[in-house]
């Protein structure tokens, strides 16, 4: 396995690979690598002959009240997942090989982003797809998994990818949990042990707001319902969302199918989870 840190070197290695006749996959990731991520490196793995994952805290999908600073960070970790899980390549750029100075230009989604998470964390999409975009330049992947856990996000580069001609197959990956339902994910290590009890809530009113819809209830009564389970996370929610699965509008008929998503802030952990729901 190798470790690149420069961007020029990173896509001179992948295109030589590409010329090679080898097929690239790509994870992209933040680090503080956990179960979710290598379900996805595996996934890739499977797909690809030369298995890339980036490591890269992106500094312009964080709000400036956000927790860049405190994301968890942990390379010799990461470096030692990705070795055992056979990883080729982790690309592990600094911040100014990624944002040099003078840098000005932005990947903007327009309508998906203002759904969901994207109505409480203004420019983070605008942050993701740039950031994203850039990687694919740099390592040229024809095929990218990402998690199903970050639906929206996942949403958003498939259309980015459609919208620019971006010639990279995208792949969703199923969500990893823990025993108790909680998804995995890096903010989870926030959560001191009454939170991480309290956290368990959003699969819970996730599971009972499918199974309510799987009924017949009507998709407002459902929110209403979902929202007293919430409740006792205690906790801030951001959202309870009963959607469309590609536009993220919501809906008011469940016809046969669609996305229920949630977004709860539990102490410092800001928590996202959903379940697609089909007739
Ligand atoms: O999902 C993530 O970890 C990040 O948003 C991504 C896709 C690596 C972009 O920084």
């Amino acid at each position: 396995m190798i470790v690149v840190r420069s961007p020029k070197k990173a896509h001179k290695i992948c295109v030589n690979k590409k010329k090679k006749g080898k097929t690239i996959g790509f994870v992209p990731t933040m680090g503080a690598l956990h179960k979710g991520h290598i379900s996805l490196i595996k996934k890739c793995k499977d797909l690809c002959d030369f298995l890339v994952v980036s490591i890269f805290v992106n500094p312009t999908q964080f709000g400036p009240k956000e927790d860049f600073k405190a994301y968890p960070r942990d390379f010799k970790k990461d470096k030692k997942i990705c070795e055992e899980q056979g990883v080729d390549l982790i690309f592990y750029p600094r911040v100014k090989d990624m944002y040099p100075e003078g840098f000005e230009t932005y990947v903007e989604v327009e309508k998906l982003p203002q759904h969901l998470c994207g109505l409480f964390r203004p420019g983070h999409f605008r942050g993701v797809a740039t950031v994203v975009l850039k990687l694919f330049n740099i390592i040229q992947p024809d095929v990218a998994v990402f998690g199903k856990k970050d639906y929206q996000q996942l949403r958003v580069i498939e259309k980015m990818v459609r919208d620019l001609n971006v010639p990279v197959k995208i792949v969703g990956g199923q969500t990893v949990r823990e025993k108790d339902g909680l998804a995995m994910s890096s903010r989870n290590w926030y959560l001191n042990e009454d939170e991480r009890k309290r956290a368990t809530l959003l699969r819970k009113a996730l599971l009972y707001g499918k199974k309510l819809l799987l009924q017949g209830r009507k998709p407002q009564v459902v929110k209403t319902e979902m929202r007293k389970i919430l409740k006792k996370a205690n906790g801030k929610i951001d959202y309870i969302s009963i959607c469309d699965r590609f536009t993220l509008d919501e809906i008011k008929e469940f016809k046969k199918d669609c996305l229920i998503a949630v977004a709860v802030k539990i102490g410092r952990a800001r928590l996202i989870d959903n379940i697609e729901v089909e007739k």
